[in-house]
């Protein structure tokens, strides 16, 4: 994304990031704020890390995979110092936040990237309680280890659960490069027979063609080396204790650059409380499917031993895992499989927002609507086929019910994000800011235009945003 931005902004001077920033300031100024300033500094840097028995040279947030979470309060004034010690430009992006405009990352959008040796203070209102996480805008960074959970905490919830515990699950190259073909060839040349593996055209990916009985027919376009649960190979994986009986809260969330999970407890059902930070009405699941950049928060019942937390990587036979321990017992093999995988797993369709979150009844004042094109030969993903296109952004009016529709005519899915709101999918199902459109499938996104702006809407498969899959929805 990074490049197509800079050659239209060489193109446009300054239209990108002036207009809207006085109005941006004033819906600031109407968000709640305790008052409390949460300050967190934050460098990203070149890191060796140790996924268990595994050292990786990669980046991170302060030498740490996933980087630490921030946890703060709604309504907090979230400040986070950047310093960028890595050796090119970088910029954080808050996924699934609605905070103001001009501190949502986008390179040459929202803000100028912050160069090599730099620092930038991205300070704003965190008033959405939920599940959140972060990540660069630049390239394919995110998929070098540049990720963070971001919790903000609702006083006002009830909680009823004894622990609260987060899970980020990663698809993981020992990354060289920062462009989609730089990792597409370091995995080619890296990974034995791959490389030869027949299909994508020349710039393309590995794979794949791994069919998904849930996602269709290209799950995924990169076999990964290791799929990780919080920073950790399935050999030595992140343990989680709590004491049988309790409750615990699991916040899942999936930062992997091109891998659905499919996640599962063994031994036990989840009840689904949120989807993207916004609360729905409970659901009860052996598994879930995570496409990347969604977030689910369970509750969980704990029963008496030792059980595997398996991350499946959709299509691709392979699986990240954590263990649960509440009492004594050896730890199931690295391989094991829960049952629970295969079972019942809920859909969007099972979902609904609680009755405070839900999108009041209001007729559309303007719909737009976004055709996902391209295919995996060609590699040229886009919107309405074109690669992102800064001049023909669709435009939304502050005050306006928008519905936005994804109409998916390609034969992949894709997991499809916007900017800045929270919209609620096929008319009354639940509120999210990151939505799997299938394969030749529709999903309409409906929301109010009640965050002035100018912001992405993209393909969370990082190589499909970067080879562009995206666009942008500009306020008047
Ligand atoms: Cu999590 Cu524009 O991305
Ligand atoms: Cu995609």
């Amino acid at each position: 994304v990074l490049a197509a931005c800079t050659s239209s902004t060489d193109s446009a001077p300054g239209r990108l990031i002036g207009p809207t920033a006085p109005r941006v300031q004033a819906v600031e100024r109407g968000r709640q704020t305790t008052g409390q300033t949460r300050t967190h500094p934050l460098t990203a840097q070149v890191s060796q890390v140790d996924l268990g028995g595994v050292q990786a040279n990669t980046w991170t947030y302060d030498g740490t995979l996933p980087g630490r979470e921030i946890r703060v309060r709604t309504g907090d004034l979230v400040e986070v110092p950047l310093t960028n010690r890595l050796p090119t430009e970088t910029t954080i992006h808050w996924h699934g936040l609605p905070l103001r405009n001009d501190m949502d990352g986008v390179p040459d959008l929202t803000q100028a990237p912050i160069a090599a040796g730099d620092t930038f203070t991205y300070r704003f209102v965190a008033d959405t309680p939920g599940t959140f996480w972060f990540h660069p805008h630049t390239g394919v960074h995110l998929d070098r280890g540049l990720y963070a959970p971001l919790i903000v905490e609702d006083p006002a919830e009830p909680g009823g659960y004894d622990q609260d515990w987060t899970v980020v699950l990663d698809d993981w190259i020992d990354g060289t490069g920062t462009t989609p073909d730089e990792v597409f060839a370091t995995l080619r040349q890296g990974m034995g027979g791959m490389g030869s593996m027949p299909g994508m055209g020349s710039g393309g990916p590995m794979l794949m063609g791994a069919t998904s009985p849930l996602l269709g027919d290209d799950a995924g376009d990169i076999a990964y080396p290791y799929y990780l649960i919080n920073g950790r190979l399935p050999a030595a994986p992140a343990t989680f204790t709590a004491r049988p009986g309790q409750r615990a809260r699991i916040r899942f969330i999936n930062a992997g650059g091109d891998t659905a999970f499919r996640v599962a407890l063994g031994g036990h059902r989840m009840s689904v409380i949120h989807t993207d930070g916004f609360p729905v009405q409970p659901v009860s699941t052996d598994a879930l499917l995570i496409g990347m950049g969604e977030r689910y928060d369970v509750l969980v019942t704990l029963n008496d031993g030792v059980f595997p937390l398996v991350a499946l990587a959709e299509g691709k036979n392979a699986t990240a895992r954590a263990l649960v321990r509440t009492g004594a017992g050896r730890a199931p093999a690295p391989g094991a499989r829960p049952v629970e995988l295969d079972c019942a797993l809920v859909g969007y369709p099972a979902l609904r927002p609680t009755a405070n979150v839900a999108l009041p009844a209001k007729p559309v004042d303007v719909e737009h609507r976004l055709e996902l094109t391209g295919n995996m030969m060609s590699y040229k993903w886009g919107i309405n086929g074109r690669q992102l296109d800064l001049d023909t952004r669709p435009r939304v009016r502050e005050g306006q019910r928008v519905r936005v529709t994804l109409a998916n005519t390609t034969m992949m899915w894709h997991p499809m994000h916007l900017h800045g709101h929270t919209f609620q999918i096929n008319g009354t199902g639940p509120r999210k800011d990151t939505v799997i459109v299938l394969p030749r499938k529709t999903v309409t996104c409906d929301f109010d235009a009640d965050n002035p702006g100018q912001w992405m809407v993209h393909c969370h498969n990082i190589y499909h945003a970067e080879a562009g899959m995206a666009a942008i929805l500009g306020y008047e």
